[in-house]
């Protein structure tokens, strides 16, 4: 596989980082992943601005980020997936420096990585008749809308709902079912698509902005709200929504059924304009403005 890191086109087998790597030591960075389907980059310039803005977040210069889309086009050339699906992953931490807390001298580069994959999707029959998830307590930080490289609680919420046959953790904070480990929630009550707001306490998903843009052209209401964790009798549809999860339905939650153990209608019909939008074949991409098409180098 070839890969990308710090100006120089590589195979994986011969990259090596330093172990003073501050992402290493502090997991001081930021990552990104953006998904190619058919060869062709889906989102990817809402994807470059949030990484832009975690990096001035963390105070690394978000300049470092700017090639980005290019290296993701070149790396999908040189590992042959101008046909295929697959994600673009990319890392930038403050560098490598002798440990200590405060930042590295000015001028250490930041170390960048990025490496282009085939997606093992889940299996068509989850996206079919949806997935089980658990509830757990949110542990993280207050600063969820930075895509930090620190995982951790992701890691072993994540693991908890593997180990219990889920596909996903679902993350309770006061009370409200907030995101997913790895995804964002949507739930329809009374008719409406509620999903928690964007705010401190969750990834801004590129996949739950577009999500919710094309539910407002399909003229599905929309509430950024929350969905309460002892009202789930209330809760008509759950689903997840991401960048490696696309649009899935949650037809268990612990031990309670949801939608009868079928996913709903709302979540089917976002799905479809999902597809059709990552396929190309779907003006909803158009319309909602977030993707510009790329020309592929
Ligand atoms: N995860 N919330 C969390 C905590 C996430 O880690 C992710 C994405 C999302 C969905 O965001 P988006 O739609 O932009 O992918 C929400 C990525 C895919 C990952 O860690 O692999």
């Amino acid at each position: 596989m070839r890969i990308y890191l710090n100006g120089s086109w590589i195979d994986s087998a011969g990259a090596t980082v330093s172990v003073e790597d501050r992402g290493f030591l502090f997991a001081d960075g930021i990552y990104e992943v953006l998904r190619f389907y058919g060869g062709r980059l889906f989102l990817a310039d809402p994807h470059l601005k949030r990484m832009q803005r975690g990096l001035e977040a963390i105070r690394i210069d978000p300049a470092t980020a700017r090639d980005l889309l290019d290296i993701g086009e070149r790396l999908i050339d040189e590992n042959g997936f101008r046909a295929d699906d697959g994600i673009i992953y990319a890392q930038i931490t403050r560098g490598a420096a002798p440990r200590r807390h405060a930042f590295p001298d000015p001028g250490t580069p930041a170390t960048l990585y990025v490496t282009a994959k085939a997606h093992p999707q889940p299996p068509p029959a989850s996206f079919a008749d949806g997935v089980a998830a658990i509830t757990l307590p949110d542990t993280r930080w207050g600063r969820c809308d930075i895509k930090s490289i620190a995982l951790l609680p992701n890691v072993l919420a994540n693991q908890a709902a593997h180990e219990a046959g889920a596909f996903e953790a679902v993350f309770v904070r006061d009370g409200v079912l907030i995101e997913g480990s790895h995804s964002n929630l949507m739930g329809v009550v009374d008719g409406v698509l509620v999903t928690y707001p964007e705010c401190n306490y969750i990834l801004g998903g590129i996949t739950r902005r577009f999500v919710l843009d094309v539910a407002r052209e399909l003229d599905i209401p929309v509430r950024e709200g929350p969905l309460f964790a002892d009202r789930i009798d209330r809760i008509q549809e759950l689903f997840l929504t991401g960048t490696t999860t696309e649009v899935m339905p949650i037809t268990r939650l612990d031990d309670r059924a949801i939608g009868g153990g079928r996913p709903g209608a709302v979540a089917r019909r976002l799905q479809q304009a999902y597809r059709e939008a990552a396929s190309g074949r779907a003006p909803a991409m158009a319309r909602t403005g977030m993707d510009s098409p790329r020309r592929p180098r």
